[in-house]
């Protein structure tokens, strides 16, 4: 969905700055888009103090919008799931937006304009046995950032944090999260295509 916001994105005339661990695929966008402003760059934002180096760098750009969209999820048992694959994945889904909010927010309110758009997820609103701590994390999103913008709207800032909570959506997401390390094959997923998602929740907020 990361590659769907930035080409939406650039439809609707932003510069952007993509972040993934890997970027490549943002290259063919410079060629459809050669009068915008598209920074790619590479970080693993599960290392913590990537969060601060790229907030450092982004900041020079005159951001004003981030979208926090980097997440992915392990399947299986709690009993029997990775305990590091999952506190990697609470590194990413929970704390790198957490930082990233902070930061972001913090220097939105200076500006008295922004807008975080936090990518939460349906498994927000229930528990998820067999995806216990994917759900969590989602819980977690869903969670702050409702209650940020809360306060960013009592405080009556024009800032705002945004949590949207896809259904399934066609994404590697499935390869690569829940069927990762089973011989399973990741289900066919009926939902909407990411091109769809990205383009409707950047038009209703
Ligand atoms: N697909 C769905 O059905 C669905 C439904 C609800 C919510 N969501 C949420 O939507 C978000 C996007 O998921 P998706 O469906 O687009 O999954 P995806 O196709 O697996 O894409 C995940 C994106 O996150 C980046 N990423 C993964 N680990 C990273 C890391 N450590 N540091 C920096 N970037 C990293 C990946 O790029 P690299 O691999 O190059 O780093 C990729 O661009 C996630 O937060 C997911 O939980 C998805």
């Amino acid at each position: 969905m990361g590659f769907a916001y930035c080409e939406e994105l650039l439809k609707q005339n932003y510069n952007i700055i993509g972040v993934a661990r890997e970027t490549k695929s943002l290259q063919k966008l410079q060629t459809q888009y050669p009068h915008l402003d598209i920074q790619a760059w590479d970080y693993d934002l599960s290392d913590l103090k990537n969060c601060h180096s790229l907030f450092a760098r982004a900041i020079k750009f005159n951001v004003s919008l981030l979208i926090n969209n980097a997440g992915y999820g392990v399947w299986g048992l709690f009993k029997d799931t990775d305990l590091e694959k999952e506190l990697n994945m609470i590194d990413l889904n929970i704390k790198a937006l957490h930082i990233l909010t902070k930061l972001f927010v913090k220097h939105f309110v200076e500006k008295n304009c922004g807008r975080v758009i936090n990518l939460a997820s349906i498994a927000a609103f229930a528990p998820g046995p067999v995806f216990s701590t994917y759900f969590a994390s989602k819980a977690y999103v869903l969670s702050l950032s409702t209650a940020i913008n809360t306060e960013l709207k009592k405080q009556k800032s024009l800032v705002r944090v945004i949590s949207v909570c896809p259904g399934p959506i066609k994404t590697d997401f499935w390869s690569r999260s829940e069927y990762q390390n089973t011989n399973k094959k990741p289900p066919k997923i009926k939902g909407m295509t990411p091109e769809k998602f990205c383009h409707q929740s950047l038009k209703r907020h």
